[in-house]
């Protein structure tokens, strides 16, 4: 019952559309219309500038990682400490449905973004060593090519692998399978990511994906 209840609000929380929302009000425009299409920081930045963007990122961001903090002591009981397994496997689930939320918001006929600033925000709830590798390789691949879906899915890789690695590195004695869900939930993750960006990927192949700090405001 417990995961019922922390699943259907992580939902609720990461179906909200901050960036669709916070475009209409400031631009009056649908940000489904312009630029990529997305629902998502990259593309508000695009239509409404960096510091709307960087606003709309964190607003993602803590839609995953609040209720994956928050949720999971208040229904457990729990703090997170090293022998929190039923905390950390209930944030697992939190942050899945957070992320899946963004994907597929009911509000929105199930068509939302691609999962990356809330998958963040759940990265940086749940697993910060992760956190800080998928941040460094996605400024190293922002920076060298501006190709925001490249270095997003490159992160989100990142992450998963690094998430893995941890298990393996694990001694034996301290085996808990919660880190084991983590990592779960960091590979399925990056899958979805990399299905979420198959446009981008479509559109790099062809020379004509929008590069950060572009103008190109074409209609989606
Ligand atoms: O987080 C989404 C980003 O990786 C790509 O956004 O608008 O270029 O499709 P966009």
């Amino acid at each position: 019952m417990e995961y019922a209840l922390a699943a259907g609000l992580s939902y609720l929380s990461g179906s909200v559309p901050w960036a669709l929302l916070i475009v209409r009000w400031v631009a009056g425009v649908d940000l489904r219309t312009v630029g990529s299409g997305n629902p998502g920081a990259t593309n508000a930045a695009r239509v409404v500038g960096k510091r709307w963007g960087a606003f709309i990122l964190l607003l993602d961001a803590l839609k995953g990682a609040v209720p994956a903090l928050i949720l999971p002591r208040l229904l457990t009981g729990e703090a997170l400490t090293d022998g929190g397994e039923a905390w950390r496997r209930l944030a697992v689930v939190c942050g899945a449905a957070a992320v899946l939320g963004h994907v597929f918001p009911v509000w929105l006929k199930f068509r939302g973004g691609k999962g990356v600033a809330t998958g963040l925000g759940v990265a940086a709830a749940l697993h910060w060593p992760g956190l800080l590798v998928g941040a460094a390789s996605f400024l190293l691949v922002v920076k060298t090519t501006r190709l925001v879906a490249l270095a997003s899915t490159v992160a989100a890789w990142a992450f998963a692998i690094t998430c893995g690695v941890d298990c393996l590195l694990v001694r034996p004695d301290h085996f808990a399978p919660a880190r084991w869900h983590l990592a779960g939930f960091a590979l399925l993750t990056a899958v979805l990511i990399t299905a979420r960006h198959a446009g981008n990927f479509a559109r790099m192949l062809r020379g004509e994906e929008n590069r950060w700090g572009g103008q190109d405001l074409k209609p989606a």
